[in-house]
């Protein structure tokens, strides 16, 4: 089993990778480390809570990590795509009771899973470049780094220029992607793809073997209301966060290219991830996703989404 510690911050298409998570027999999700960005780390925590108490699991820690950039300014959270709470229209009950662990639980999952553990961000880059700061011995028994985020060719998402995760704290993405060994990026060119439509929603709504499956169809209908809005003709909504996670599992799904990636840390272009690819530049060690094989995205989606 891929053993998986997330970091998210729960927003819809991180909310779809966790489910996704709880439904693959073949990942076990070992923690979730929540922090603001679509909302606010509280909710964050509340969100990744309130799914993985649904599937029975309140065994998986959580654990909350950063309520602000460490620029202390220019949080934005994002109703209009993830809705006030984070889920579309579903909350977690007011009375939902759960257990939170302490920052050091992170150190502590690391250890015991040295080696093959595989950390994923798909969220704001703060609290992973803390725990890199926190825990230098621990992050190299990482196997592998997956982080979702950048927009290489443009446009991005909340700028011309930048996605949502690396405009969020550009300060702490470059540190992650300057230190971060194994790391692959699926930035926002490629997730931007990663579209599921009206049709596949309606076929898990009515899987009985989805513990999720009542939910998909108000989760999705709220998400794709914002795409229909601001991508004329987009036939789905894409989820961005899943499909890192979808890629650990089948890496063939997309193409690479390898090169050390940047965030632009300044105010103009602040977020904007680059590449050096003049033909004198050399290649680097951080896989980034550049294509994606849509029809191989669905099929793997599906296998997990639609348990028989
Ligand atoms: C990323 O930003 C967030 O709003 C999404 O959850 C995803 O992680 C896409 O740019
Ligand atoms: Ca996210």
């Amino acid at each position: 089993k891929k053993k998986i510690l997330l970091f998210c911050d729960p927003g819809i298409d991180d909310s779809l990778a966790i489910m996704y998570t709880m439904l693959d027999p073949e990942i076990e999700l070992v923690g979730i480390v929540t922090s603001y960005g679509n909302v606010t780390k509280d909710q964050a925590t509340a969100n990744a809570a309130y799914l993985v108490q649904l599937a029975g699991r309140n065994d998986i820690p959580i654990i909350p990590g950063a309520s602000q950039p460490i620029q202390r300014e220019g949080v934005t959270f994002y109703p209009e795509i993830h809705g006030e709470e984070g889920i579309g229209p579903i909350q977690p009950p007011s009375n939902m009771q759960y257990q939170i662990y302490p920052f050091d639980t992170i150190r502590l999952i690391i250890e015991r899973y040295r080696n093959e553990i595989i950390i994923v961000d798909t969220g704001r880059s703060t609290t992973l470049a803390t725990a890199f700061a926190l825990f230098p011995d621990q992050i190299k028994m990482v196997h592998s780094f997956y982080v979702m985020g950048g927009a290489f060719f443009f446009p991005g998402n909340v700028t011309a220029l930048a996605e949502a995760n690396f405009f969020g704290d550009p300060t702490s993405s470059n540190f992650v992607l300057k230190f971060a060994h194994n790391l692959t990026i699926t930035p926002l060119n490629v997730t931007q793809f990663a579209v599921i439509t009206p049709d596949i929603v309606d076929t898990i709504s009515k899987n009985r073997k989805n513990i999720y499956a009542s939910m998909m169809a108000p989760v999705f209908e709220y998400y794709y209301e914002f795409y229909k809005k601001t991508v004329p003709g987009i036939p789905g909504a894409p989820i961005h966060d899943l499909l890192t996670i979808i890629l650990i599992k089948n890496p063939t799904i997309v193409d690479y290219i390898y090169y050390d990636a940047n965030v632009i840390e300044g105010i103009e272009a602040k977020g904007m991830s680059y590449i050096d690819i003049r033909p004198t530049s050399k290649t680097g060690k951080t896989r980034i996703a550049i294509k994606l094989h849509y029809e191989s995205f669905i099929e793997e989606f599906s296998k997990v989404m639609l348990p028989e």
